[in-house]
């Protein structure tokens, strides 16, 4: 005889996951599977979360007051992501809706990423890898590739959470670099003085850094944080990276300072519009390009699908889900 699953949560998965993370979900919660990596578009995404009580998402699905008004079923929304610049937070929690994110799983494999880009910007390895294969290398020559030296260089960091901290001790124990940031807040003084890290203005630290590694969450705040006004301060010779979200550089100022300088070279994950990628970053050869992939470490994807598989069983079963961003929407249980 088969279970009467009549009266379960109904959860729409609103892209491809792990099947194993499926089955777990299964077990406890009747699924809606939209077992694809298109999105959803939103007219599609709230027809499919009219009847849901709770929803497993990425970084592309768009949460919004509307959507939440559309849908007024749902009461969980749970993010496989760590940053939630899709999620209105604020309309969720006056509607009562839990939101979670995905934090600490990926801080580690993201900052490996961050430092992999760092050093084939620096390095120029895409861009030698690229003249390589299409048979250019005809000798050995004295400034062949020649790019910029990353040990003992000064690293800069723009925004300093868990990401830009990991992207630092790599730098300051691995490569032996100096270490200045800018972040809303300042570290602990126990926790710059382990990394010698320097709190600096944002403008000190566009003139100051060798390699610019940007790691602040997307917000209204951040939008364009990085633009012409800033790049023109960059040193000569400087690179940048961006492991953070499109839209907190942009990315039409980056093309030009990538072709114009004082800008060396860059290293971007993420992009304005993506998947779509600016032109002008597409015409540079002093840029590294890849598809939003720093958290990409199978053990990894597999860890943050799982979290945000523990919220929602958390959250329908009556627990505290692990990672809430809005755990007081839980004192009054709608
Ligand atoms: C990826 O970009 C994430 O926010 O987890």
């Amino acid at each position: 005889m088969s279970a009467d699953t009549t009266d379960r949560p109904r959860v729409l998965i609103s892209r491809r996951v792990f099947p194993q993370v499926i089955e777990r979900l299964s077990a406890s919660l009747t699924l809606d599977v939209h077992d694809s990596d298109e999105a959803l578009s939103p007219a599609a995404l709230r027809a499919r979360l009219a009847d849901c009580d709770g929803v497993f998402v990425a970084t592309t699905e768009r949460i919004d007051a509307a959507l939440l008004d559309a849908c007024p079923r749902l009461r969980a929304v749970c993010s496989m992501a760590v940053g939630y610049n899709n999620i209105d937070l604020p309309a969720c929690t006056a509607r009562g809706v839990l939101v979670s994110n995905a934090p600490d799983v990926l801080t580690e494999t993201t900052a490996d990423f961050g430092f992999a880009l760092l050093l084939a910007t620096a390095r120029r390895v895409t861009e030698s890898e690229h003249y390589l294969r299409a048979g250019r290398w005809r000798h050995w020559s004295v400034d062949l590739f020649a790019g910029q030296d990353v040990h003992g260089s000064t690293l800069g960091i723009l925004g300093m959470g868990r990401i830009g901290q990991a992207v630092a001790r790599r730098g300051v124990l691995g490569f032996g670099m100096q270490l200045i940031y800018h972040n809303r807040s300042r570290l602990p003084a126990d926790t710059e003085a382990a990394l010698g890290a320097r709190w600096v203005d944002k403008d000190t630290l566009m003139a100051e850094a060798d390699h610019l590694v940007i790691v602040v969450p997307y917000t209204p705040e951040t939008h364009h944080l990085v633009g012409a006004a800033e790049l023109s301060r960059m040193k000569p010779g400087a690179t940048l990276v961006n492991i953070a979200r499109g839209g907190v550089v942009d990315d039409a100022a980056l093309a030009q300072a990538l072709r114009e300088g004082p800008l060396a070279a860059a290293g971007l994950d993420v992009f304005e519009g993506e998947p779509s990628v600016h032109p002008g970053l597409l015409a540079a050869a002093n840029v590294v390009l890849t598809p939003h992939i720093a958290s990409a470490s199978l053990r990894t994807r597999m860890a943050m699908a799982n979290l945000a598989a523990d919220n929602l069983l958390a959250f329908f079963s009556g627990a505290t889900p692990p990672t809430a961003l809005n755990p007081e929407v839980l004192q009054h249980p709608r």
